[in-house]
């Protein structure tokens, strides 16, 4: 079982630089399936979650060729509208593949995704929004069986501005006969690098960002050539990391438009933060302050992503601090993590209540979840002594060589096989 070893007490200095989005890179994956052209990807991050995709689209039939953070699909040779169930399970974000494949064949059967460690994860509202589009959706035996003669365009109102929805009903749309307006649609910036994408491999598609995503049909895709954007959240648990040790770091190829609700709150926790367009300077300070309340909320409201590293942060501030989890049902497993390393933590339901303690200690804990496992690490670079974290494979799906950034910043980790 590999597991991160991590001694605390060390400050970290340097300068980082950010892969690309995971949560970019997935829709954008699943979009290649649609047009039958080539995709050449660049700043593709090294991640499991994009391994497991890239099998995905193999097992369509797909041809993918992988070097670094390069990647080139050719989804011409499709020939499977079965996606693997085993696959399924292992990323339930993959659920996305639906509207592409509607959008590309008309047809795909692909099993249900069970919930994850953060909630029960269901997709009421993608499935609402492609039988709008005109899909014949059949759920039984735990596989749904969606088939389209045609997809027609149409206004879609969501009931919750849903990231997966939003993106399964635009990949659906952008092949679909006439107009679709989505409305109440997620704003993520990885929503706009979707748009961006697919734009230039000629879909037809505006408002990605805002609340209003229109999309207009076409009939053809071209070949297309695409950088993906960097991880906020990735660089987002970098600046904590620099917090919660007082270190001084520089955060490098950002889009620090994207970071301002993360900013914001380091802000009130005491950090100073420099920023230019695409490089921040985060300096942590000597006591980190308590923050009254944090509450988790859609783009561009502070992101649920980034809600355990806060609270990692929280459990060793001057005071008490709220946290909200608004977005997910389950989101506040690292809690008891956190607790056996000394932290005061109660859990109402939804709502977190973090006691600052002077510091914590050391010990053996379990990562439950990708963002979880990311901020035990984090609490590991500020506990008094040395803090063993397994079960590292969760955090393995979001950070790419975690250990190894940390490492080059000054901390004293390792990953042991
Ligand atoms: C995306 O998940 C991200 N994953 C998540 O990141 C992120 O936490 C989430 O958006 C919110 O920002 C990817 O992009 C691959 P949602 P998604 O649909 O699309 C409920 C990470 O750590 N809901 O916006 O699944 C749902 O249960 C991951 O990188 C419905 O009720 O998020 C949840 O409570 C974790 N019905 C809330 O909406 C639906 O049909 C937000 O879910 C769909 C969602």
């Amino acid at each position: 079982m590999k597991k991160i070893v991590v001694e605390g007490g060390k400050k970290l200095t340097g300068e980082i630089s950010i892969s690309g989005a995971k949560n970019a890179i997935l829709p954008i994956l699943a979009a290649s399936v649609i047009g039958a052209n080539e995709s050449t990807l660049f700043n593709v991050p090294n991640l499991l979650d994009v391994t497991v995709m890239e099998k995905i689209l193999l097992s369509l039939g797909l041809n993918i060729k992988r070097m670094d953070n390069m990647m080139w699909i050719d989804s011409k040779p499709l020939s499977n509208i079965n996606i693997p169930e085993k696959l399924v399970r292992e990323m339930r974000s993959s659920i996305i593949l639906m509207g592409a494949m509607l959008a590309r064949t008309g047809e795909v059967i692909i099993s249900y995704p069970g919930g994850c460690e953060i909630g029960p994860r269901p997709i009421d509202l993608h499935l609402k929004g492609l039988k709008e589009l005109g899909a014949e959706i059949v759920e039984s035996h735990g596989f749904i069986h969606a088939k389209a003669k045609e997809l027609k365009g149409c206004e879609i109102q969501l009931d919750y501005p849903s990231v997966g929805a939003t993106e399964n009903i635009m990949l659906a749309a952008t092949k679909a006969k006439g107009t679709t307006v989505i409305r109440n649609a997620a704003r993520e910036p990885e929503i706009v690098d979707l748009q961006n994408y697919l734009n230039k491999a000629g879909a037809k598609i505006s408002g990605a960002g805002t609340s209003v995503i229109i999309i207009e049909g076409v009939d053809k895709f071209i070949d297309v050539t695409h950088n993906t954007m960097p991880d906020r959240i990735v660089a987002g648990t970098y600046m904590i990391a620099s917090v919660i040790t007082g270190g001084e770091i520089v955060i490098k190829n950002i889009v620090v438009e994207h970071l301002q609700a993360i900013i914001a709150k380091l802000k009130e926790a005491g950090s100073i933060i420099y920023d230019d367009k695409n490089s921040l300077k985060v300096i942590g300070p000597k006591k980190i302050n308590s923050i009254e309340m944090i509450q988790t909320l859609p783009y561009p409201g502070f992101p649920t992503d980034m809600q355990a590293q806060m609270m990692a942060l929280l459990t060793i501030a001057n005071g008490t601090s709220i946290i909200s989890e608004t977005v997910f049902e389950n989101r506040f497993k690292h809690a008891e993590e956190l607790i056996r390393m000394g932290a005061n933590i109660k859990t109402f339901g939804r709502v977190a209540v973090i006691k600052g303690v002077k510091e914590l200690t050391g010990a053996k804990v379990t990562a439950k979840d990708l963002r979880g496992g990311a901020a035990l690490i984090l609490a590991g670079l500020a506990a008094k002594g040395v803090t063993e974290v397994d079960n590292i494979y969760h955090i393995e799906r979001g950070y790419e060589n975690f250990h190894l950034g940390l490492e080059s910043l000054g901390a004293n980790i390792k990953k042991i096989d």
